[in-house]
């Protein structure tokens, strides 16, 4: 029997049909800054995504590029975005300069317009399970979860990966007493030993590591479900880069029932989270006026 391929496409299309029908319901006028600092081609790419999916739906996006800023400046700018009432939400284009403390950063933003879910406000309303903005990668794996009606509820769900953004966000998502958790959940990193022997018994497996092709298919259960975040360049003999994930995909489709392929799983819905976030933050910004 042929693996399901958990495709993203469609869990972000019907993510954009609310989005719109939201934007419609109340005539918003839905606006993201984006603050962006120093060159990096990936950053700038991602970003002008954004722009471009965004003005798709309706929402418009401001970038604000700077080549270099110092602590005080950038805190100087995302308060200004905090107080603007015409601005939305605030996403800060990570990775930041080294003379930036991202702690103070993800403390500045305002926790109504902080779309990625990384003020600490934010953070601990997700820790007990309030309404949040959740971190968009760690959405997106709980949307694909819901959109192909994965049950969660008594599985053992490992994690790979412990950041901030989405290893322990989709943990602690997996634990909360809901349709998309009461999972018994382990998480593993890089000092986790015999990586395997947890992997082994995952009726779920999610991977948020940043490591190309790591888990291979002696790695697996039979049958388990798959979706990995990991979206890792490497180059191919014809030189030209391309995208895998953390799973060796093509090693464990046949072992697996479902697994998100690399690109066009995860990556593929993050975006548009982001967007829907933006219009969550506008509704909310507009009840209040
Ligand atoms: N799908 C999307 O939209 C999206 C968005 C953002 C990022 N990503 C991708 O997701 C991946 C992870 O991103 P991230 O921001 O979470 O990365 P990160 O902050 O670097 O975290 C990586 C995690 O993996 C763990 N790890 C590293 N090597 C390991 C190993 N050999 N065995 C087990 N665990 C290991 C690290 O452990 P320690 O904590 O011990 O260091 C860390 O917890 C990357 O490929 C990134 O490109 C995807």
């Amino acid at each position: 029997m042929s693996s399901l391929v958990l495709k993203g496409k469609p869990v972000a299309n019907s993510i954009k049909k609310i989005t719109e029908e939201m934007i419609a319901a109340d005539d918003l006028k839905p606006t993201l800054a984006v603050i962006i600092v120093g060159h990096d081609p990936a950053s700038e790419y991602y970003v002008e995504n954004i722009a471009k999916q965004g003005e798709k739906l309706g929402i418009a996006v401001i970038l604000k590029k700077f080549e270099s800023i110092d602590l005080a400046g950038l805190i100087h700018e995302i308060k200004q975005c905090n107080e603007n009432d015409n601005i939305s939400a605030i996403m800060i284009q990570k990775p930041l300069p080294k003379n930036i403390d991202e702690k103070v950063i993800n403390s500045i933003i305002s926790p109504d317009k902080d779309v990625d879910g990384l003020n600490p406000l934010n953070a601990g309303n997700l820790y007990l399970g309030q309404e949040c903005f959740i971190p968009c990668t760690a959405e997106s794996v709980l949307e694909i979860i819901k959109f192909y009606g994965i049950q969660t509820q008594s599985k053992h769900i490992v994690v790979v990966g412990r950041s901030n953004v989405i290893g322990k966000p989709i943990a602690n998502l997996f634990l909360h007493k809901s349709p998309t958790g009461d999972a018994t959940v382990t998480v593993c990193h890089s000092k986790t030993k015999n990586i395997e022997n947890y992997t082994k018994q995952a009726d779920i497996l999610v991977t948020a590591v940043g490591r190309p092709n790591m888990i291979k298919k002696e790695m697996i259960k039979e049958n388990c479900v798959i979706i990995d975040a990991g979206i890792n360049e490497i180059s191919k003999e014809n030189d030209k880069n391309t995208f895998v994930g953390d799973v060796d995909y093509q090693d464990c489709l046949d072992k697996c029932e479902a697994i998100t392929p690399v690109p066009g799983g995860v990556g593929s819905v993050t975006t548009t989270v982001l967007l829907h976030h933006v219009v969550r933050s506008a509704k909310k910004i507009k009840k209040k006026e």
